[in-house]
This record gives structure tokens, C-alpha cells and sequence, in this order.
């Protein structure tokens, strides 16, 4: 099977729009999946090249610059920056991340639009648009708001009325503003360039007809698309943010190429080949690049979400095709949907766990591990904090970490560090190093059909496998009564773990660096970025198929003992609960940054309020909480303890000593495990400093 595979193989993950940070959904759909492929790739010493980088246009991006006030390439530097930034913090593998706002990625995209044009391939229309006089430009049709026709809504959209749902076109709309300068907008003639995919569909089906082996997901969706019918598309757009058309090609059509740009979808797949050419140059070999986007012994996988697959399996294709010099992809293994605790995942809602912040909580193999046990792959699936934890305590902690660990510090104890000898070992030790032997072409045979959580499963399963021979062996009591039999059994043992440290490295790269660390391995291939160049059988370097074979050597020294994965504790993923409710809860105040002032309240319900002063007598943080301080409050009466969740504005020193104002009638409530009697007052200006409200007079004097 292996041999009728190509020579290389090049692997995408879709390039995010950087108008945002990433969250856990965009990591489940096409990045994890994508990551643990390509790690396997270069496992398994085949040339491997793995490509992602920023999506910088779209008319996304220059909504939110428009709304901040600042240039659209503002906004893709920050989110460029920090996306990279949290791919990276999960191991993402990349050989290059490039951006679509780079010099060369403009050339690229102009280039192969300037060589379809040439060839004869687009076809031009004129057609009749909303036009801003105040702005000088086409409106988008997102940029243009109005009365619905249907419903009569009065600020629908241009593409689409949000009160009833209904899909529009610009004109439809009564009564039409600029969302940009409120102006009333002009109708006037624009002309774009059109893919004409109609006339195209029959080479892309005659094409299509090669990959019925496709995921389910992706044939379906694709059926679907050519059963309609394929449309001529636009693929340039009326815009001031984007890749200019050619001046040489509008010219030639006597169009006037101001303020026209290529559709982001047009672009933004050829970021995939820019960012291989950046990645060339970058390595002094400029040519380099060709032989993966132009040597018919390339393979192209691309990595998706669901909502990519018209453009990564009809409109990218088609224009390959259309361009004549470049591979289409062997495969497009989209994923569905992952839900966040049993809603849809909104980043505009707040609603998501942010890779960013995820990353200052815990390792990022845990999560890498809950949701590669959870991936969408042939439906949509859900998160949520507590599977999370149960995943990491029961099965990285109690079933992986469990068993390299007392596998490993039993031979430190037992045999001196060094790896004992199998001896002649009896049929329970060739039975456990056999499932190591058959392990990992069941794990690469699952990898290679897409199936990650199979893969992932296969592969847990010798680690459950080897805790179980450990429990029946019991070395620590053959030991003592019969020292050989021990030493087969915690050479098979040790063999067993070496072996897990291979077939699990795709999924989880860091511990398996450091479990190969403490087993004394070296010399497997590196997974990792530049791990796929080369000879396959560089020098010194063993690969994933020989980990059929046992990989340590008796007497071969042992490294240094350490856990691998520690347990989470209910509070820390209480916090990460909390933390999304927040987030996910009303919206923020408005723009002038004075919070709106709450609806009347009678004056008896504020009567209802006990306010008094107290005196902090001491603070503290709360361990394991970013938010709590466990403050010891003097009301002159008697002393209270009260949670405050301020110790992201304010140190303890902030606090104590200080004459504050408390809500001393407030129900109790328990938070981290702790009973909060009471609520200090604060105020907070608007950029969200905090202080504490605070009086001269003594503790227990009446507020009101
Ligand atoms: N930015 C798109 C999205 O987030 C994906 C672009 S993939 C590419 O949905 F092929 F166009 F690069
Ligand atoms: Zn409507």
C-alpha cells in the first residue's frame, strides 16, 4: 500500500481569517487533524511538507477596521501575530506559515489571475451596483442597509434580512443607506471577471469521478453542488482592502482598475502556493517550491472546516485546472462542526474557549488529547470542560501516565536505570510485545483513512494493554521470589512504553518527547517542522514502522523519572466554566465606554440593601483562581470572610487596611470551595480599573 503512494506529500490546514483569535473549533476542524497527519507523515520518513498562514482580506476584516477606527492592516498585524503565536503554543507543525498580505503572496495571486485572463478563461460582466458618492466606492453587499421587502425589518443587510431570515440582493432593499456614511447610494455600472464554472463542470466532474473514496461528508455536499448545477462566479470585487486586479489585464479590457480587487476566495487558496514559495526562498532555494506544486509525484491534502468545501473541491480546483501548471489535491478530508457545551460556537457571542487563554491554563497536549477523543469527523460533535477533565484525569493521567510512570521508576529502583534483560520470557511477555509489534500499522492504517479518533483510541488501547500486564504480573512481588521473571517483565514493559512514545507522538508531541527522555530514545525522526526533509532514511534515524520492532536495548541506560500528566482538580475547570459565562453573557457597554445606566429601581428594593463599612483586615489570593481574593473583613460586629473577584485588577496590598463599603445582607455564596459572606463595593472607570469604594467613618457605621 505504501509503495503506490506519491514521493511527497503536501499537506494545508485552511488559512484562518485573522480578523480574531482562534478558538477550539477552528483547532478541531482543520488544524489538529492536519498536525497529527503530517507529524505521522514524517514519522513514517516521507517527504512531507505542511503549509498554513494568515487569510488577511474579506470584507470581515474591513468591517473591523472600520469599526475600530484604524487601517485594515492594523487589525490582520495584531490577530497575524497572535494567531501564529497560539498555533504555535499547540504544537502546530508548520514547515512555513506565511500571510496573504505579503508582497509575494500579491504577486503570486496576480500572476495566476493575469495567466487565466491571457488564456482566454474569464468571462467579463457588466452589471448595475450600489455605489457610496460620499465614500467613492462600490458598497459590498454587506455595506448596505435597509428596509427587508418581506418583512419590512428596517436595517436588514444587503445579502441577508437577520428579522426573517430571507437572502437579498442589495436592490431589493427599500429605502438603501451606506453602512459606511449613512449616504443614499447611487446605482452605476461595474464590471468583474467571472469564473465560468458552468461551462467548466464537466472536466471538474471528470476530475471528481478519480476521488469517490472521499469522506462521505465532502462527496455529499459536493454531489449536491454539481447536481444544481454550477454558476459563473465573480472573482473580483469592488473593494479597498484586498489584492489589486492587474492594472496590465484591466487595461487590456479598457476596465478602469481602480478600487478593484480579486474576490478573498479567488486569493486566499493561493496563499497555500505563495506560502510554499515563501517557505522556498526562505531556505535560499527559490525553486524549490515547484516541486511540490508542480511535479505530478506531489500530493495535495487540504485540511477544512465544512463550510470550505465548495471552495476547496469545485472553485480552487476549477481554477487549477483553468491555470494548467498545478497538482489538484488527492484528498479534502473536511470536518463538521464542534459545538462548545451545547451551543454553537459564536466568536462575535463571546461563546468559545480561545487558544490564547486556554494555553495559560493548561498543557496544550491535554487539550490536543480531549479533542482529537472528540473530533467532528463524520458529525458535529460537543465540548465541553467536564469531558475535558475526565479525559485528562482518567485516561492521560490514570491510564498513560500510570502506566509509563511505575513502569519506569520501578526499573530505576529495581534495575539500577538500566533497561533489563526479556531473558527467555514466558507467553504473557510475548503476547504484550506482540500487541506492540502490530500497534503501529493499525494506528498508521487509521491515520492515513482520516480517522483520527480511531487512531487515537487504537493506540490508548496498548497503554490500557500494558497497565493490565503490569497488574497481572505484579514484578513487584516476582521481584524478590524470582528476580528473572521480573526482568522480563519490565523489559516487555519498558519496550511497550517506547513503543507508545512513538505511535502517540502525532497526537501528543511534547510528552512523547519527554517520555522518549526518560526511556533513554533517541534517534526518531522528527515530527516536528523540517522533520519531512531530507533522505527517508537519514542517518541514525529510525522511523514509525520500526517501532514494530522493540526499540531498547538491554543494559541500555535510563533517563530521569518525572509525572507527565498531573490531574485537574474541579476548581480549575469550574473557573474555565465560569470564565465562559461570562464571556458568552450580555453584550459589552457602548461605545463611549460609560456603561448604560440600569433600568429604574423602587426605592424600596434599594432599602432592601444593607451597605456598611468594614475594614479589610487581611487578603489573599485564592489558589488556583485568576479572579478570587479571600478577603478578612472587620464590621465591628464581627468578622466576615468575603470573596472578591478582583485579583486581576488588585493586589491583596490594594486592599488591606482599607475602610471599605460592604454588602452586608448578601445571601452567602460558595465559590472555589470557599463561603463568600458579603460583597465589597468598587467602581470602575472605563477602561475597567478598579477601587475599592471606601469611607473614613469606623466599621459597622450604616451606608445609605
Ligand atoms: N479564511 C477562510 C475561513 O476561515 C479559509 C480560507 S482557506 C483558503 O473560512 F484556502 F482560502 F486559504
Ligand atoms: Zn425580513
Amino acid at each position: 500500500m505504501a509503495d503506490e503512494k506519491k514521493t511527497r506529500i503536501l499537506i494545508t490546514s485552511a488559512l484562518p481569517y485573522v480578523n480574531g483569535p482562534v478558538h477550539i473549533g477552528h483547532l478541531a476542524g482543520a488544524y489538529l487533524p492536519a498536525d497529527i497527519y503530517a507529524r505521522y507523515q514524517r514519522l513514517r520518513g516521507r517527504e512531507t511538507l505542511f503549509i498554513c498562514g494568515s487569510d488577511e482580506h474579506g470584507v470581515p476584516i474591513l468591517l473591523r477596521a472600520r469599526e475600530e477606527g484604524v487601517e485594515p492592516q492594523a487589525i490582520v498585524d495584531r490577530y497575524h501575530l497572535m494567531v501564529r503565536e497560539a498555533f504555535e503554543g499547540f504544537g502546530m507543525s508548520f514547515d512555513h506559515y506565511g500571510r496573504t498580505s505579503a508582497p509575494l503572496h500579491h504577486e503570486t495571486s496576480r500572476d495566476f489571475f493575469r495567466k487565466l485572463a491571457k488564456t482566454g478563461v474569464f468571462v467579463r460582466k457588466t452589471e448595475a451596483q450600489l455605489y457610496d458618492p460620499e465614500a467613492g466606492m462600490f458598497l459590498a453587499d454587506r455595506f448596505v442597509r435597509g428596509t427587508c421587502p418581506a418583512c419590512g425589518h428596517d436595517d436588514a443587510y444587503g445579502d441577508q434580512c437577520e428579522s426573517c431570515g430571507r437572502s437579498l440582493s442589495p436592490r431589493e432593499l427599500k429605502n438603501p443607506r451606506s453602512a459606511i456614511t449613512d449616504a443614499v447610494p447611487e446605482v452605476r455600472d461595474t464590471t468583474h471577471w467571472y469564473l465560468p464554472l458552468g461551462r467548466m463542470q464537466s472536466s471538474l466532474e471528470a476530475w471528481l469521478s478519480g476521488h469517490e473514496d472521499w469522506k462521505p461528508n465532502v462527496l455529499g455536499q459536493v454531489r449536491s453542488w454539481l447536481r444544481e448545477g454550477l454558476e459563473d462566479r465573480a472573482v473580483t470585487r469592488d473593494l479597498p482592502w484586498g489584492v489589486p486586479v492587474p492594472e496590465d489585464v484591466a487595461a487590456e479590457a479598457s476596465v478602469d482598475a481602480r478600487g478593484k480587487v480579486l474576490y478573498v476566495w479567488f486569493d486566499a487558496p493561493i496563499g497555500y502556493i505563495s506560502a510554499t514559495r515563501e517557505w522556498a526562498e526562505l531556505r535560499g532555494e527559490p525553486e524549490a517550491w515547484e516541486r511540490w506544486w508542480k511535479d505530478g509525484d506531489s500530493e495535495l491534502v487540504h485540511f477544512i472546516g465544512k463550510d470550505n468545501i465548495v471552495f476547496h473541491c469545485i472553485i480552487f480546483p476549477a481554477m487549477l485546472q483553468a491555470h494548467g501548471d498545478y497538482v489538484l489535491p488527492a484528498n479534502v478530508p473536511a470536518n463538521e462542526f464542534l459545538n462548545l457545551e451545547g451551543r454553537k460556537l459564536s466568536t462575535s457571542r463571546g461563546w468559545a474557549v480561545w487558544l490564547h487563554e486556554y494555553l495559560e491554563a493548561f498543557p496544550a497536549d491535554y487539550l490536543r488529547y480531549a479533542l482529537c477523543t472528540n473530533l467532528p469527523e463524520t458529525k458535529d460533535t460537543d465540548f465541553t470542560w467536564r469531558d475535558f477533565q475526565a479525559r485528562v484525569n482518567n485516561e492521560l493521567a490514570d491510564t498513560l501516565g500510570n502506566f509509563v510512570n511505575r513502569t519506569h521508576s520501578f526499573a530505576l529502583r529495581a534495575f539500577g536505570g538500566k533497561v533489563p534483560p526479556l531473558g527467555k520470557g514466558g507467553p504473557e511477555d510475548r503476547t504484550l510485545l506482540e500487541a506492540c509489534a502490530k500497534t503501529p500499522a493499525r494506528v498508521g492504517e487509521a491515520i492515513e483513512g482520516f480517522r483520527f479518533r480511531e487512531a487515537l483510541e487504537t493506540a490508548m488501547a496498548l497503554a490500557r494493554e500494558g497497565n493490565r500486564y503490569i497488574n497481572e504480573r505484579e514484578p513487584w512481588k516476582t521481584r524478590k521470589e524470582a528476580p528473572e521473571v521480573c526482568a522480563s517483565t519490565l523489559h516487555a514493559a519498558l519496550q511497550c512504553a517506547a513503543t507508545l512514545s512513538v505511535v502517540l507522538d502525532p497526537f501528543l508531541p511534547a510528552s512523547c518527547r519527554r517520555l522518549r527522555a526518560q526511556l533513554g530514545l533517541e534517534g526518531l525522526r522528527d515530527s516536528g517542522p523540517g522533520g519531512g526533509l531530507g533522505s527517508p532514511s537519514r542517518e541514525g534515524c529510525f522511523t514509525w514502522d520500526d517501532a514494530a520492532h522493540p526499540l531498547l536495548e538491554a543494559g541500555a541506560p535510563l533517563g530521569d523519572a518525572g509525572i507527565l500528566f498531573s490531574k485537574i482538580a474541579n476548581e480549575e475547570v469550574e473557573v474555565q466554566v465560569a470564565k465562559l459565562v461570562e464571556g458568552g453573557g450580555e453584550g459589552r457597554e457602548e461605545d463611549s465606554g460609560y456603561v448604560p445606566l440600569e433600568s429604574p429601581c423602587a426605592f424600596e428594593d434599594f432599602a432592601k440593601i444593607d451597605l456598611r463599612a468594614g475594614r479589610v483586615v487581611s487578603a489573599v489570593k485564592v489558589p488556583k483562581s485568576r479572579k478570587l481574593l479571600r478577603c478578612e473583613v472587620d464590621l465591628g460586629f464581627e468578622h466576615r470572610q468575603i470573596l472578591a473577584g478582583v485579583a486581576e485588577h488588585l493586589a491583596p496590598k490594594d486592599l488591606e487596611g482599607k475602610r471599605v463599603v460592604v454588602v452586608a445582607n448578601l445571601a452567602p455564596r460558595k465559590m472555589m470551595g470557599l463561603v463568600s459572606e458579603g460583597m465589597l463595593l468598587m467602581a470602575e472607570d472605563r477602561e475597567g480599573r478598579l477601587a475599592p469604594v471606601t469611607t473614613d467613618l469606623e466599621p459597622g457605621s450604616v451606608v445609605r
